[in-house]
């Protein structure tokens, strides 16, 4: 699975967003060990903190399928479905991702031309676990 392809999962899975609040639609596909992909998308809600991320989508869909080694996850999002820059995956996801993932764990920004990439460690520099 390359990067390239991981992106266009990603980009993908942004059209089934829900998000009739914000008008930003996120997509998410998460790559794991065994080379199965899962994506996700933002689920909002009108009392708004029950407001689910693209990320988190994709690793609870996968979580309970009972997968627990993971390689990557490509993210892209934008008002009205537009990519138009990069959409950095919020503290909580990172946390969440912390909770399942190894520090090299690649993270890939979808861009309108492309993607950025960066690893766990340096999106959430001395992190919290147990
Ligand atoms: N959102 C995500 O899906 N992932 C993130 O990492 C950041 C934010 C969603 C939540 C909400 O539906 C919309 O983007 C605007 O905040």
């Amino acid at each position: 699975m390359t990067p390239e392809k991981l992106a266009a999962l990603a980009r993908e899975a942004m059209t089934h967003a829900y998000a009739p609040y914000s008008g930003y639609k996120v997509g998410a596909a998460l790559l794991c060990g065994d080379g199965t992909v899962y994506q996700g998308c933002n689920i909002e809600n009108a009392s708004f903190s029950p407001t689910n991320c693209a990320e988190r989508t994709a690793f609870f869909k996968a979580i309970y399928d009972g997968h627990r080694d993971f390689t990557a996850i490509a993210i892209c999002g934008g008002k009205d479905g537009v990519v138009s820059g990069l959409f950095p995956p919020c503290g909580v996801c990172r946390q969440v991702m912390r909770e399942f993932c190894e520090e090299d764990f690649r993270i890939y920004m979808v861009t309108p031309t492309g993607y950025e990439e960066r690893t766990l460690a340096q999106l959430l520099p001395d992190s919290f676990s147990l």
